[in-house]
């Protein structure tokens, strides 16, 4: 039920991530209006909250990882494997939609965090060498145990389950996407062992423990990737989008940008769209609108985290806009893939295709 894939057999993966993307910003897009004001007939906005966080970590973020999986040779879910996996985003997205954690959303959840963890688990190997890829395994299992403890913790009013939900989207995020990306690239990866202390220190720090200790382990995670960027010869783009978000780690590590609730928003979206989708997702052919698409999200970005000090009854509308535009950018990429793929693009530039 699983093969480790060559590049021309990533399609199914480079469809399900987009399409997933397609659906994941078009929420985002209704949310980021309805938090300004608008009232659009489309559903309760903590259900369709709901949906667009775990149709973006289940449907975009793991097919694009799994993605850069195979490119490297590594082992990922089969045609099979896939679709029924496929099916569980599509059915817990819609039960998230309409009912929030309904049986349908709890089962599919389960099929998605079993896939998880059986494809994290031959990653265990890697836990003491020096790769990017070290810290898969262990942000998976933690963050495999730390859902239910979740649903627990929120069934019962407890307040701290908050703060669990953002340690394991980091441990997500660092310790899975942004690792994955930085593995495709041709960034050095830090002494072994020390990425993994960072990447659950972050997710500590940003998360259930923000002690002083666990943010110092937040900035180095910052200065890691600052570092990586600068010692490499990625295009200017790249290292300039992955030390933006080494820099905001370090300032949030150090204390100099307090870790709000609109920080930490704007942190996940401009880590997510910004170094990781561009490092994964982003058509070769398409790099000439890099630039402009980087400085449109830090502006999205940062309008986004400065909502609390920005009392202009206009903020929101003025986040939306930006927001909207950035969906805008994805949704034609990915529209431009398929019309240029009709057109007869050949098999070395698919839409999607991660850049090299
Ligand atoms: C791959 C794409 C995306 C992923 C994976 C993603 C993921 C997430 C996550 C994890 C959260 C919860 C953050 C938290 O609790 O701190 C969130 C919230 C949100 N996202 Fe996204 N997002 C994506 C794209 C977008 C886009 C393009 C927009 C807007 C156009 C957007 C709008 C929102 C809004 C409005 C919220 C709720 C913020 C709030 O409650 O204050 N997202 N998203």
């Amino acid at each position: 039920m699983s093969r480790s894939a060559h590049p021309e057999h990533g399609d199914p993966f480079r469809w399900t991530g987009w399409l997933a993307l397609a659906g994941t910003v078009s929420l985002g897009t209704a949310l980021r209006w309805m938090l300004a004001g608008q009232s659009l007939p489309v559903g309760q906005f903590h259900h369709l909250r709901s949906a667009h966080v775990h149709l973006g970590y289940y449907g975009v973020v793991f097919p694009f990882v799994w993605l850069a999986w195979g490119r490297l040779g590594l082992r990922i879910p089969g045609p099979r494997m896939l679709a029924l996996y496929g099916t569980a985003v599509a059915a817990s997205t819609v039960d998230f939609a309409l009912e929030g954690y309904a049986p349908v959303s709890i089962v599919g959840s389960t099929v998605v965090l079993a896939t998880w963890l059986a494809f994290a688990w031959p990653h265990r190997v890697r836990i003491a060498r020096r790769d990017w890829l070290a810290p898969v395994f262990p942000a998976v299992v933690c963050s495999a145990v730390a859902i239910p403890a979740v649903a627990v913790m929120a069934a019962r009013g407890n307040p701290l389950a908050q703060d669990l939900v953002h340690s394991f989207l980091t441990w997500l995020l660092l310790g899975v996407a942004a690792a994955t990306a930085l593995r495709s690239t041709g960034f050095a990866p830090p002494p072994p062992c020390l990425h993994l202390a960072t990447v659950m220190g972050s997710g500590l720090a940003l998360g259930i423990l923000p002690h002083w200790g666990t943010r110092a382990l937040l900035a180095l995670q910052g200065y890691l990737y600052v570092r990586a960027a600068m010692g490499s010869r990625e295009t200017a783009v790249l290292r300039a989008a992955w030390s933006i978000l080494g820099a905001g780690l370090v300032a949030v590590g150090a204390g100099w940008v307090p870790a709000l609730a609109t920080v930490a928003v704007a942190g996940i979206h401009y880590a997510l769209l910004g170094p990781v989708l561009l490092t994964l997702a982003w058509p070769a052919r398409r790099r000439v609108w890099q630039p402009a698409y980087l400085v449109l999200l830090l502006a999205s970005c940062g309008a986004i985290g400065a909502a609390a000090w920005m009392p202009y009854p206009w903020w929101p509308t003025l986040t939306a806009g930006l927001g909207s535009m950035v969906a805008a950018a994805w949704l034609g990429l990915g529209i431009a893939g398929i019309l240029g793929r009709r057109a007869g693009a050949g098999p070395s530039e698919p839409p999607g295709a991660p850049v090299p």
